[in-house]
């Protein structure tokens, strides 16, 4: 088993000086050499709905166990409510992983399943009997609870093993790829629901997705996970709005990433020379860059705008042609071709007026955006 920096246990520091209840510091995994998970350090406040979210082996699950106590940090510190949680086995952390299969006893009720942590703890039979009955109406679940998990939807068998995860009152839940198990139409009533449940019962809540639409829905705050590094976090809206990095960027949502390289650099404006577009890219505002500098410039598709006749502003428009349209029922998007062979996706919502003014594929247009509704990034 791999060893705790002897520093770091006799300082099982406190963690309330931020705000922060779940304190990772430096958390470090290795598998044989390999670092599934890079010196990660994150500070979660009490009662987040907290998302770990990236592609494929980039560390979450490993990261999740971590906390859940599953696997041993090669390196690192957690804390909990002030304590430090690296040498405590699973059952004595006040915390509860819900697996992804539920993992709910098939030969037990809806109640018997919810019962099983307390009764294993020694609870007496009223006090199990009154917290089964609470988790139940939190979960909306009464009228089922002699029903066995085979006799549910997936929906309710996910509610009853939540239920069961918070029946014990944990100090934080875990969440590993919660809707991993349902469909696509019961994972977004599900993720309200959850949102809901986990919100009634004030746990703090860590949880694991790979799916961008899922973590923004429901998180709080989202830690956007590559190659067992945080590539950043911050609130769906920051990250979504504000990306720090290309991977960032393109990882949530879509964007229009436009390579080039920083032209002039002001302190109230920067114009970069892509060769995607003839006339340079005008942003309004300063970064801290230099001329010359490679950059990408990132659009997302909606601050985009098309038109039939040329845009009266002078700079961040060109001319294409719609080469596709893609619909989606409430928006769609359209595929500009530009003379330089670059592409610019543009989102319209159906309701739109252009809709009227029947653009369509093959058309010549304008795509133009504003001075500030791009982003600079640097790597
Ligand atoms: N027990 C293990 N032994 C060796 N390597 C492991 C072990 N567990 C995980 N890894 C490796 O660590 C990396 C991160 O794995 P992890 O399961 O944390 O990824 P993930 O982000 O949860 O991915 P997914 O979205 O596919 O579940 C992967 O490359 C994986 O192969
Ligand atoms: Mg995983």
């Amino acid at each position: 088993m791999a060893q705790i920096e002897p520093k770091l246990e006799r300082n099982p520091a406190p963690t309330v000086d931020n705000g922060a209840y779940l304190s990772i510091v430096e958390v470090r995994k290795e598998f044989d050499g390999f670092v599934a998970v890079d010196d990660v350090s994150l500070d979660i406040r009490q009662g987040e709905i907290f998302a770990l979210l990236g592609g494929s082996g980039s560390g979450k699950s490993t990261l999740l166990r971590c906390l859940g106590g599953f696997e041993q940090p090669t390196k690192g510190r957690i804390t909990l409510d002030g304590q430090l949680m690296n040498d405590l086995p699973p059952y004595e952390r006040p915390i509860n992983m819900m697996f992804q299969s539920y993992a709910l006893f098939p030969h037990m009720t809806v109640e018997q399943n919810i019962a099983f942590g307390l009764k294993q703890d020694g609870l007496s039979k009223s006090a199990i009997a009154k917290r089964v009955g609470e988790m139940l109406e939190l979960v909306q679940l009464g009228k089922l609870a002699k029903r066995k998990p085979h006799q549910l939807s997936g929906g309710q068998q996910q509610r009853v093993a939540l239920a069961r995860s918070l029946a014990k009152g944990p100090k934080l839940l875990l969440l590993d790829e919660p809707m991993g198990a349902l469909d696509k139409k019961l994972r977004s009533k599900m993720q309200l629901e959850l949102v809901n449940i986990i919100e009634t019962s004030g746990v703090t809540c860590v949880m694991v997705t790979h799916d961008q639409e899922e973590a923004m829905t429901m998180a709080t705050r989202v830690a956007l996970m590559d190659q067992g590094w945080i590539q950043q976090v911050g609130t769906p809206d920051e990250i979504y709005e504000s990306p720090t990095s290309r991977f960032a960027a393109e990882f949530i949502g879509s964007i229009n990433s436009l390579e080039g390289k920083i032209d002039e650099d002001r302190a109230e404006y920067v114009t970069i020379r892509s060769p995607a577009l003839e006339q340079a890219i005008y942003v309004g505002h300063g970064i801290s860059g230099y001329e010359g500098q490679d950059v990408v410039f990132g659009v997302r598709p909606e601050k985009v705008q098309i038109s039939k006749s040329e845009p009266h502003q002078p700079h961040n428009k060109a001319q294409g042609r719609i080469e596709d349209i893609a619909y989606f029922g409430s928006h769609s998007v359209f595929h500009v071709r530009l003379p330089s062979g670059a592409k610019i996706m543009s989102n319209f919502t159906n309701q739109q007026r252009w809709a009227s003014e029947g653009m369509t594929w093959g058309d010549e247009v304008w795509v133009s955006w504003d001075d500030n509704a791009g982003v600079v990034l640097v790597s």
